[in-house]
C-alpha cells in the first residue's frame, strides 16, 4: 500500500526527510527540521495571500470550487435556500445541527428580545455625517458594542459566549437599518418583535408613516434566501481576520468589527457595490461588447466575476438569479438586469474569461436585488455583513474550541537593509 508520506531531498545538503501527509496536507512545522547548516533557522513556506495554506481544520462549510459545490454542515446550499430560513440556518451553522421545533422557537425568541440597541449606539450613528459610508458607520458601531458589554472579554464562559452570540446576530440588522435611515435623513424605526427577524428588518428599513407596516412576503423570502447564501464561505479574507483577531482573545465585537472592515474592500464584500456601478456605467446591453474588450485589454476587471475558490459557476449565483426574478415581479423590471444578462452571456462565450475559469460570483446579481428594493449601492456591503456575522461567529467559536489553534502569527522573509548605524540629522544627504 502506498505510504501517506512525502520524501523531500534537500539538494543543498543531499539529505532526505520523510514527512507525514494527513488529509492532503503536510505540517508546515515539519519543514523546520530541514536546515542547510547547523545555524540555519530551518525551511519555511512562502505563501503571499495564503493561497495554498490551510490555516485550520473546520467542520462548518464545505466548498468544492471546481464542481461549484457549497454545503453548510453537510447540507447543500440549494436545499437550505429552498426549505430553510436565515435564523434556522444560522443555528445550524453555529451549533452544527438543525434545531428542533422547540430549539428554533427559543432561538428566534431570544434573538428578537436582544434586537434593540443601546441609545449610545443610536447616538453614535447620528453623530456621523449624513453621507458617511454606511460600512464605516457599521464597522464603528459594531466595535462600539464592546464598550457596552465589557463582560464579552470573558471568552471562556459558555453562557457569556452564548449571550454575545445572540446579541451580535440580534443587533446587526438594527445597526444596519439605523445606518441606512441616518444616511437618508429619516427617523429610525425600532425593531418589532411581533415580526420575524427579516420582517422586522424590512420594517426598520422601509417603514415611513404607516401605522401597520406589513413586510412583503416575497421580499421577506428573498432576503431569507440572500442571507442564507451569505452566511459563511469558509476561510475567506474577512473570516481569516475574525479568526486572527479572535486568536489574541480579544472580545468578539472587536473581532467582528475587524472582519467587517476586511469585507469592506472591493475585492471582497464591496464587489456587489462595484458591480452595480459597473452596470450603470455600461448603461445598456449594446455597450457590453466594448466594455468586455476594455476588460480584456487590462483596463479594469469585470466586477462580480471570478473567485479564488470557484473555478466553475458559483452555486449561490444560480439561486440568486432565480430570487432576482421573483423580486422583479414585485418591484418591476430593472433595466440593469438586461445589461447583467448580456454581460454574463458575452463573458461566458469569450475565451478570455472561459480560459481563466471566470464565472459570475455571488455579487453579480445580489446588487440588482438590493437596487430593486431601492437600496443605495453604498449599503450593499452592509447587507452582506449582516448575514455574514453568523459565519464569522461560527468560525470564531470553532477557533476558540480548537486545541490546536494558537495566536495567529505568520512568519516573513526579511528583504530589508543589513544592520547599519544611525545617521544623525545633520549628516543626512
Ligand atoms: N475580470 C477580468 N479578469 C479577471 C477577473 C475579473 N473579474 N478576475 C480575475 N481575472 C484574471 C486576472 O487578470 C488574471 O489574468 P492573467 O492570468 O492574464 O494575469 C487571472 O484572471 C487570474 O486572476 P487572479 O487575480 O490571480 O485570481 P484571484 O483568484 O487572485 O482573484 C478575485 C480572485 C475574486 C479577487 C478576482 O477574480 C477579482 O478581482 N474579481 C472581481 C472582484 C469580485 O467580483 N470579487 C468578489 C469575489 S466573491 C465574494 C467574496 O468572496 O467576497
Amino acid at each position: 500500500m502506498a505510504k501517506e508520506t512525502l520524501t523531500i531531498t534537500d539538494n543543498r545538503t543531499g539529505q532526505s526527510y520523510e514527512i507525514p501527509i494527513q488529509m492532503g496536507t503536510i505540517r508546515a512545522m515539519d519543514l523546520r527540521q530541514i536546515k542547510a547548516n547547523e545555524g540555519d533557522f530551518g525551511l519555511m513556506t512562502y505563501d503571499p495571500g495564503l493561497t495554498n495554506t490551510a490555516s485550520t481544520k473546520s467542520a462548518i462549510t464545505f466548498i468544492e470550487g471546481d464542481k461549484g459545490i457549497l454545503h453548510y454542515r453537510g447540507y447543500p446550499i440549494e436545499q437550505l435556500a429552498e426549505h430553510s430560513t436565515f435564523l434556522e440556518t444560522a443555528y445550524l451553522v453555529i451549533y452544527g445541527e438543525l434545531p428542533t421545533r422547540q430549539e428554533l422557537a427559543a432561538w428566534e425568541f431570544e434573538i428578537a428580545h436582544h434586537s434593540m440597541v443601546h441609545t449610545n449606539i443610536q447616538n453614535l450613528i447620528q453623530a456621523f455625517r449624513y453621507d458617511a459610508h454606511p460600512m464605516s458607520v457599521f464597522i464603528s458601531s459594531v466595535a462600539s458594542l464592546s464598550t457596552l458589554y465589557p463582560e464579552a472579554r470573558n471568552i471562556t464562559d459558555p453562557e457569556l459566549m452564548r449571550l454575545q452570540i445572540v446579541r451580535m446576530i440580534a443587533k446587526v440588522p438594527t445597526i444596519a437599518a439605523y445606518t441606512y435611515r441616518h444616511n437618508q435623513g429619516w427617523p429610525i424605526n425600532r425593531p418589532d418583535d411581533g415580526l420575524s427577524y427579516l420582517g422586522s428588518f424590512l420594517r426598520m428599513m422601509f417603514r415611513m408613516t404607516e401605522v401597520h407596516f406589513e413586510p412583503h412576503p416575497v421580499l421577506e423570502r428573498a432576503l431569507n434566501v440572500l442571507f442564507m447564501l451569505h452566511v459563511d464561505h469558509e476561510q475567506n479574507c474577512s473570516t481569516t481576520v475574525m479568526r486572527t483577531i479572535g486568536s489574541s482573545q480579544a472580545d468578539p465585537y472587536s473581532a467582528l468589527a475587524g472582519a467587517a472592515a476586511a469585507l469592506y474592500g472591493p475585492l471582497h464584500g464591496a464587489a456587489n457595490e462595484a458591480v452595480l456601478r459597473m452596470l450603470e456605467q455600461i448603461g445598456s446591453p449594446e455597450n457590453v461588447p466594448a466594455f468586455i474588450e476594455k476588460v480584456k485589454r487590462g483596463e479594469g476587471r469585470l466586477m462580480g466575476f471570478g473567485h479564488r475558490i470557484y473555478k466553475n459557476y458559483d452555486p449561490r449565483c444560480r439561486i440568486i438569479k432565480k430570487t432576482a426574478e421573483a423580486v422583479f415581479e414585485v418591484t418591476g423590471h430593472n433595466k440593469l438586469l438586461d445589461v447583467a444578462l448580456e454581460l454574463e452571456k458575452a463573458a461566458l462565450a469569450d475565451d478570455y474569461f472561459v480560459s481563466r475559469s471566470l464565472y459570475p460570483n455571488v455579487d453579480f446579481y445580489s446588487g440588482l436585488i438590493y437596487r430593486a428594493m431601492n437600496l443605495p449601492a453604498n449599503l450593499f456591503t452592509v447587507m452582506f455583513a449582516v448575514p455574514r456575522t453568523v459565519g464569522w461567529i461560527a468560525q470564531w467559536v470553532e477557533m476558540l474550541k480548537d486545541p490546536e489553534q494558537k495566536l495567529a502569527r505568520p512568519r516573513q522573509v526579511y528583504i530589508g537593509r543589513e544592520l547599519r548605524p544611525y545617521v544623525s540629522l545633520d549628516k543626512r544627504g
